[in-house]
């Protein structure tokens, strides 16, 4: 395909740049939004000129994406020193210990907000969006790659616009994307999608054309996923919500369709989702945010109908597979603005079964999905908090144990709270399922320690919860004391185990 094809609009053509001429627009001080969710649609090419700028004249920007971002971007700005603010996600190692430093200010926001913060002012605005497109239509519109996270909003809000064209993202990605941008208030209409498949936007993300201010040419693929394959742990999660599907089928509150999943990120959400393609389940539909491989292989097995998204990330023989012959599974697909991807409105009205995984949860169904003891930020919250509050059944899940045992999951207390009780309804470790619904605190913690917790800590959390009940009392008996016991003995001795 040759870049007429990719730039439609001919005037277009002349604004062809290179990479470290556009990176020479971003003024330090400046608000930048970048295209890319999950590592995938990310802008490439001019962070990374951007970098290698930072790097011999200091600058600082504030960087907004959609989610995280793949392609050693994060890495390289930070190491030149050249974020000073960052929202709403990330997920890179370098970063992340920059911000633990406190070097970078870092904003976790629940990632269907951000655009709303923009469109009312709430925060600076954006003065450059940078975004990674397959084309340009002839009327200037500019059509996303495997993601669309904020880069809708980011190109309607922003001052001025630079694309990247990417070479290596397939031509057949232009007609999967639905991008439908909410009214401001007071003139906000009800969003009108009632079913996973449908459709309520254009194809294309419609900016005047005057806007962009450069286009550079690409052909850096995006990163691939970094998920571990299933193991007997999230095998034995994945049979556990598989017989609790089973009895909710029974029982008569769902059918053999369920309802429309959402799957979180990483490792233990994906395995699980590939796990439901061993139960009998049949027709059933994704209303999720990041598609990962577990979606294909849903797909592939013939289970899944269709899926709503707002990014595609893969590993990489699954992307050969999925993007090689996007063909084959392009009318079961949609990737929508992750303001609609995460509606809370939507998630309410197509009663959303969602599936986010914990770091550590407490004997009351408190879950912490964010902060390593209490402190230190791992990624960031999110969409789980869109889909937990608002879903019809809000699981969440995690391994029963981490660091080879040293780490309890379940907690007394947990050292931050990102998912209060109300927000739990179902917790699940590869021990078993507790079902925490029309439960009240104490109850609740009968079911987590017995159901969720491993040996030697599930006598532990039984002698804790006993002990607090008979010397404290109250609603949701604590012991102040001892709550954190267990967080400040790992950090002291590398373990939560008594000796
Ligand atoms: N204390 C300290 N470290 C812990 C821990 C705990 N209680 N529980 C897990 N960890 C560590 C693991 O050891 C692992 O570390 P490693 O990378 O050094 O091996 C890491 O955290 C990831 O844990 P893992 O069990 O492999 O889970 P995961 O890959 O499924 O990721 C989250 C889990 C919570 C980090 C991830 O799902 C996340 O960032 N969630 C928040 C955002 C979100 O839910 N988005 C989806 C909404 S659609």
């Amino acid at each position: 395909m040759s870049h007429e094809d990719r730039i439609r609009l001919p005037a277009l053509r002349s604004r062809i740049t290179t990479a470290e001429a556009a990176a020479e627009w971003i003024r330090d001080g400046m608000v930048v939004g970048m295209s890319g969710f999950t590592r995938a649609g990310d802008a490439k090419a001019v962070p990374l000129a951007l970098a290698a700028r930072a790097r011999r004249e200091p600058m600082k920007i504030t960087l907004m994406t959609g989610a995280s971002l793949g392609g050693d971007v994060d890495r390289q700005l930070t190491e030149a020193g050249a974020i000073s603010r960052r929202m709403p996600f990330q997920v890179d190692t370098v970063l992340r210990q920059a911000i633990n430093r406190g070097e970078v200010m870092f904003i976790d926001h629940h990632l269907s907000e951000t655009v709303e913060m923009l469109r009312t002012r709430q925060i600076p605005p954006i003065d450059i969006a940078i975004i990674e497109a397959v084309a340009i239509t002839e009327t200037g519109a500019l059509v996303p790659t495997t993601s669309i996270g904020n880069s809708a909003s980011f190109a309607i809000l922003a001052d001025k616009v630079i694309v990247e064209i990417n070479t290596s993202q397939s031509p057949a990605l232009e007609g999967l994307h639905d991008i439908f941008i909410p009214k401001h208030r007071p003139q906000r209409e009800p969003m009108p999608l009632v079913a996973p498949h449908d459709r309520i936007g254009t194809s294309a993300i419609e900016i005047p054309p005057e806007k962009i201010l450069g286009i550079v040419i690409t052909d850096k693929a995006d990163s691939t996923s970094t998920v571990l394959p299933a193991d007997a742990e999230t095998a034995a999660i994945a049979a556990h919500l598989v017989a609790f599907f089973e009895r909710e089928v029974a029982q008569g509150r769902l059918t053999e369709r369920l309802l429309p999943l959402q799957a979180g990120i990483g490792t233990v959400a994906n395995a699980v989702m590939s796990g439901l393609g061993a139960g009998p389940f049949e027709h059933l539909t994704m209303y999720s945010e990041v598609l990962q491989d577990s979606t294909f292989d849903l797909f592939d097995a013939g289970k899944l109908d269709f899926a709503s998204g707002s990014s595609i990330t893969l590993s990489p023989a699954k992307a050969r597979q999925v993007f090689g012959d996007l063909d084959r599974y392009k009318d079961r697909l949609v990737l929508r603005p992750q303001e609609v991807s995460n509606h809370p409105e939507i998630i309410r009205r197509l009663g959303i079964i969602a599936l986010n995984t914990a770091l550590e949860a407490d004997i009351y169904g408190n879950v912490n999905s964010t902060h390593v003891l209490g402190t230190h930020m791992m990624n960031g919250i999110g969409g789980s908090g869109d889909f937990a509050r608002n879903a019809y059944l809000s699981i969440f899940a995690t391994k029963s144990v981490a660091k080879q045992g040293a780490v309890s999951s379940i907690a007394p207390m947990v050292s931050h709270v990102d998912h209060a009780p109300q927000d739990v309804d179902i917790l699940v470790t590869e021990v078993g399922l507790a079902d925490l619904r029309g439960l009240a605190p104490r109850e609740r913690a009968a079911a987590i320690i017995a159901n969720c917790a491993a040996e030697p800590y599930r006598g532990m959390l039984q002698d804790y919860h006993a002990r607090a009940v008979a010397t404290c009392g109250g609603h949701t008996p604590h012991r102040l004391e001892e709550a954190f016991s267990w967080h400040v003995r790992y950090r002291d001795t590398g373990t939560m185990r008594p000796d």
